[in-house]
């Protein structure tokens, strides 16, 4: 096989790196290693920054997600029983962020892809990738037990945390910069009416909570457990009665409902660097992970492959070089500014062990500041609706 780019994973990165450089006539092909089936169920995130909606409007894949999206100008922080929203509407002139399940961009992206005859080979197994420190690039990978080689001229990592392509990197070229977190999320899918209009984050003396949603009958719902909590000592009464004290609001009653997924997630921020070596590129979980609680995986990810498709766009149209050379250090300025914000959200929302009387009451006061002061209060908008995007363009 041969394309102009080899693309490993088909998350949201690799979708829509593949479908826009489709958009600039480059070609592509996507490797897969699970199932359609798998991609399009897994729960992920939900939050689309105003970027991202967007992006995938421009891209024509954002008529599901305009009719079925909600759009929400505000979220509400919790403590101490009480409310305080944080209006995005007033703060940030009008930017709002999108609820709409990953999995269901990932399906109209996988449905935009296969309808403009785009490659994707789900089920690719044993994926490896062979001379992409010159100038003949390829990936090799079986397909229904038949080994193919697909040769390329350039290789984007798509393919998450725990893929193939970061680790293929001589390792002493590359440098990681990670923090674990003491804790975890345990996260709920309910068939219950969201009991808030907008997100609600929650800081608890036991622990952090978030109400979130994905339709108008589903709610997501997320509360802080330890690392190696064990999802059989969470029955549905477990869950709920943390849930409804830690969310506990007066005048405020959390609906319940039947429990239809649940998991929990450890959390860590990670970055390496650079996201990028010879002809190979990575790009979303493959090069940084961010805490949930700043709602930015999904988004970081289509920026990383918004710079990354004009830079191999620019590489095709002229032969520069220049964008596609500059690619990690234009991506890695976004990439530590969202990590700082989810850092930061992580640690005033959480309740650290470590902690003692006088953090707390600083975490208190950090939640009492930017709940109080417009400027911290536009602080918090303007990153969590989305910093604007900086994309180079040739010459710059
Ligand atoms: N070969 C082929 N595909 C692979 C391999 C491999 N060796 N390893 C992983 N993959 C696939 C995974 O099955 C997955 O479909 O790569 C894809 C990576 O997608 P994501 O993990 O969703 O990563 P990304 O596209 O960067 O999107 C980041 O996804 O995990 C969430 O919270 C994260 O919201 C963020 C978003
Ligand atoms: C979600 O709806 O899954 C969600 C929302 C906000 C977050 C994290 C997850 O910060």
């Amino acid at each position: 096989m041969r394309t102009q780019v080899g693309i490993v994973g088909a998350g949201p990165a690799g979708l829509v790196l593949s479908h826009l450089l489709h958009r600039r006539g480059i070609d592509s092909v996507v490797l897969e290693s699970r199932t359609r089936e798998y991609v399009q169920e897994r729960v992920r995130a939900g939050v689309l920054e105003q970027n991202t909606v967007d992006l995938l409007t421009e891209i024509g894949v954002g008529e599901r997600l305009r009719r079925e999206g909600l759009v929400h100008h505000g979220i509400e922080l919790r403590f101490q029983k009480r409310g305080h929203r944080i209006d995005f509407h007033e703060l940030t002139g009008g930017k709002a962020i999108t609820i709409y399940a990953q999995a269901e961009v990932v399906k109209d992206l996988i449905e935009a892809r296969l309808a403009a005859n785009g490659t994707i080979v789900f089920e690719a197994s044993d994926v490896s990738l062979h001379n992409f420190d010159n100038a003949q690039p390829s990936i090799r990978f079986r397909q229904n037990g038949d080994a193919v080689e697909l040769a390329c001229d350039l290789i984007a990592g798509c393919d998450g945390f725990h893929g193939v392509c970061r680790p293929s990197i001589p390792q002493p070229a590359l440098a990681a910069y990670e923090r674990v977190y003491p804790f975890a999320w345990l996260g709920i899918l309910a068939e219950a009416p969201p009991s808030s209009g907008e997100l609600v984050y929650s800081y608890h003396d036991r622990g952090f909570a978030l109400l979130s949603m994905r339709t108008q009958q589903l709610s997501r719902l997320y509360l802080q457990c330890t690392p190696a909590e064990d999802i059989e000592n969470w029955p549905d009464e477990r869950i709920w009665k943390e849930l409804h004290t830690r969310l506990a609001r007066e005048g405020w009653k959390l609906t319940e409902g039947p429990i239809v997924q649940r998991s929990i997630a450890g959390m860590r921020s990670f970055v390496v660097e650079p996201m990028q070596y010879g002809r190979l590129f990575l790009a979303g979980d493959a090069a940084h992970i961010v805490p949930p609680t700043g709602a930015k995986g999904l988004n970081l990810a289509v920026a990383d492959v918004c710079i990354l498709a004009n830079a191999i766009t620019e590489f095709y149209r002229s032969g520069n070089r220049g964008l596609l050379d500059k690619y990690s250090e234009t991506c890695l300025r976004r990439v530590w500014k969202v990590q700082r914000f989810s850092w930061w959200m992580t640690s005033i929302l959480h309740r650290f062990d470590a902690d003692n009387g006088f953090d707390r009451r600083r975490q208190l006061a950090e939640l009492d500041y930017v709940t109080s002061s417009r400027a911290a209060a536009l602080s918090l908008a303007e990153n969590y609706v989305g910093l604007p995007m900086e994309i180079p363009h040739p010459g710059t």
